[in-house]
């Protein structure tokens, strides 16, 4: 648990602690995040740490949230009872995770409706890969395979964040994006004992998802100057390269079971290295669909936008509510 320095008052301004010196508070805080005490809520922290945080927890409750249309979009077509349920529950789970990560951000100071303002005006964005379309069955497969299968590796190193509320929120989460991978994973598994033509269908969805999910990774280290500072005050513990090869490790084998190929001619194991290599990654459709030009971006925005705007009735009658069982308990207690 990472408490504030026995030498520092506990206050709620900056101004009330002159005597401090700014740096050397930020010095002790880096070097206690960095090796991995927990931050609160209420323990001091720099600005640009919070802003960090609220930033990477708000796009990941976005990409949550926005994460439930590509499937949404096959409730009512999964081909049997079974399925649908499995899909249900866990686009439900999807929801689940959205509302643990904008309570956690909002332990940073920032307000839901502040969030949501920040998504639905284009300000704050959610991860890219959801604006790839779902054109078939297979697609709905894929996604719990390799999409979720990718978040887990993304996510398993943030349940040991330095930011307590973070963390403690992607226990849970990670636990369910487990079985959304298996889930994924046992439908391709039917698929893959089924005809020719399910067999094409799991090739179709590999083909065309294999790169945009090596792409949630983020950019190369390299060219990546966020990673770097969230690497210090331990929010990230693994590069974005590593977790990326990691992940093609990880796949493959799984590849080879559903007996599918990937569309990459560099992919072989490499013995000298003990990894796979790959081939390339085409960033400049990375930004292109960041920057707002995906297939679908406009759609589910829309799609998110409608939804607040259409729930607003719901939103007033549950604040009404909440007035009149206030106003109830105070007259009981009067
Ligand atoms: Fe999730
Ligand atoms: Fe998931």
């Amino acid at each position: 648990m990472y408490t504030q320095a026995m030498d520092i008052p506990n206050t709620d301004g900056p101004t009330a602690v002159p005597a401090i010196n700014e740096q050397a508070r930020e010095a002790e805080f880096n070097e206690r995040a960095g090796r991995g005490e927990i931050v609160e809520a209420k323990d001091w922290m720099p600005e640009a740490y919070r802003k960090t945080l609220v930033r990477q927890i708000s796009q990941h409750a976005h990409s949550e949230i926005v994460g439930m249309l590509p499937e949404g979009n096959w409730v009512t077509r999964a081909p049997s009872l079974k399925r649908k349920t499995i899909l249900l529950a866990k686009i439900q789970d999807e929801g689940g995770h959205g509302l643990y990560l904008y309570a956690a951000a909002e332990t940073l100071g920032t307000s839901r409706d502040q969030m949501l303002d920040a998504l639905h005006t284009g300000k704050a964005k959610y991860s890219s890969i959801f604006n790839y379309p779902t054109l078939t069955w297979a697609d709905i497969g894929v996604i719990g395979w390799l999409v979720d299968g990718a978040a887990i590796m993304n996510q398993v190193p943030l349940c040991r964040c330095s930011y307590g509320p973070y963390a403690r929120a992607m226990v849970r989460i990670c636990k369910e994006e487990s079985f959304h991978q298996r889930q994924g994973f046992d439908l391709l598994l039917a698929l893959s004992k089924g005809s020719e033509a399910q067999r094409a269908m799991m090739q179709d969805a590999v083909n065309r998802w294999w790169w945009p999910v090596l792409m949630m990774f983020g950019p190369h280290d390299k060219d990546s100057q966020n990673s770097e500072l969230s690497m210090k005050w331990g929010i990230k513990r693994i590069s974005n390269d590593e977790l990326r090869q990691q992940f093609v490790d990880a796949t493959m084998p799984q590849g080879e079971l559903l007996g599918v190929t990937f569309p990459d001619p560099d992919l072989r194991y490499n013995e000298a290295r003990g990894h796979y290599d790959f081939g390339a990654i085409d960033w400049s459709e990375f930004w292109n669909v960041v920057n707002g030009h995906g297939p679908c971006n406009k759609e589910r925005l829309q799609a998110r936008v409608d939804a607040w705007e259409e729930g607003a009735w719901v939103r007033e009658a549950a604040l009404a509510h909440a007035r009149k069982q206030a106003a109830r308990v105070a007259a009981a207690a009067a």
